[in-house]
């Protein structure tokens, strides 16, 4: 039964450690208590959470706050060379990739413990280690918040690109993901692993699922903090993305600079060596910091205001624009 609570603190559902209250609270576990939440709430402001991996909240919100927590993973049908699965949009996303590993079904190992929900996800169109979610997804099942119909977004309606899909741009706040359908690939399927890391850490090992998936974990797990002893919500910026014409200025001051051609007119550069570049890594004032491995991440050392980390991340931008003249968009949603 949905049960709605009071002035609860949101400190155990956002990865930062952030300490500010909700007016209310509910944790929906079907479609059909979300239904009746948006229902009940109506004309309230509300805050849609999901692993709470991917927010920064500033101040106590003044709505009611909304945990997606429907469970259950189903292989809907098979043929021999793929399986789809629907996955609720509460499953964690890291419980699915394990998942998919027991099944032997290929095709989010290179995914494996990234932070969030499933249903979070395909909003940012979530990447790590040369792919891409939207590799994977073959559709989106959503509710829309003001009809409270449900609708389906084919992987070609869902517009994914670089950190970003339909739901983060021309529908943003409009749609909540329920569940997501996706085609994952029966053995043996062609695995990537041509990201330089990967391939140091798994030299001569046999190239399965398992041992990529392994690469993985143990690629993030050296780099990036785990949010449960370090407060941190990945990486804070997205790479920005550059014209060949600002680009050529850069690589002419820095040949070093590592970058990714996009296509012809565009080139990304990782946003974390522009902060390493101006001297922020390890950085820290106060109760927050750059982290001191992966400069892309800001932490949270212990009671840090979410007004804290933005007024740090600002700095960052600011350092960056005057070193670089390269304006840093931050890929964490702001509260
Ligand atoms: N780099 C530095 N200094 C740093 C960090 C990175 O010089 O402090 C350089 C590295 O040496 C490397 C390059 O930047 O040459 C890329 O670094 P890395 O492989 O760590 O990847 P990234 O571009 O910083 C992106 C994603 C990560 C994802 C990794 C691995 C974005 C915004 N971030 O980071 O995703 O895990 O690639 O594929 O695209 C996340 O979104 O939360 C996240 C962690």
């Amino acid at each position: 039964m949905l049960k709605i609570e009071e002035n609860v603190s949101l400190l155990p559902y956002n990865t930062f450690g952030i300490e500010a209250k909700s007016k209310y609270f509910a944790r929906v576990c079907s479609n059909r208590e979300l239904i009746e939440v948006l229902t009940q709430f109506k004309n309230t402001p509300t805050l849609l959470l999901g692993g709470g991996s991917n927010i920064l909240l500033t101040h106590d919100f003044d709505g009611i706050t909304v945990l997606l927590s429907s469970k259950g993973i189903a292989i809907q049908s098979e043929n021999k060379k793929h399986a789809i699965v629907t996955v609720q949009s509460g499953e964690v996303w890291h419980d699915f990739v394990l998942w998919a590993l027991n099944n032997n079904l290929g095709g989010i190992e290179n995914l494996a413990l990234i932070p969030g929900s499933v249903g979070a996800a395909p909003i940012q169109n979530i990447g790590a280690y040369g792919v891409e979610l939207n590799a994977v997804v073959e559709s989106c099942q959503t509710l829309n918040r003001k009809s409270l119909q449900r609708h389906e977004f084919s992987n070609k309606e869902c517009q994914f690109g670089y950190r970003t899909s339909i739901f983060k741009t021309q529908l943003k706040d409009q749609h909540i993901i329920t569940q997501v359908t996706f085609k994952l690939h029966k053995m043996p399927h062609s695995l990537e692993c041509s990201y330089g890391a990967i391939e140091q850490v798994m030299e001569a090992k046999p190239k399965t699922i398992q041992s990529v998936a392994e690469a993985v974990i143990a690629i993030r797990k050296s780099k990036l903090p785990d949010p449960k002893t370090l407060g941190n919500s990945g990486s804070f910026f997205k790479n920005p993305e550059l014209t060949n014409a600002q680009f050529t200025i850069l690589q002419n001051q820095y040949p070093e600079v590592p970058h990714y051609i996009i296509n012809p007119a565009q080139v990304k550069i990782p946003a974390g060596w522009l902060i390493e570049k101006a001297g922020l890594k390890g950085y820290r004032i106060g109760s927050v910091g750059v982290h001191d491995k992966q400069a892309l991440v800001i932490v949270n050392y212990g009671k840090a205001t979410g007004i804290e980390i933005l007024q740090l991340s600002k700095h960052i931008q600011s350092e960056i624009k005057n070193k670089f003249d390269i304006t840093l968009e931050p890929e964490v949603n702001i509260i």
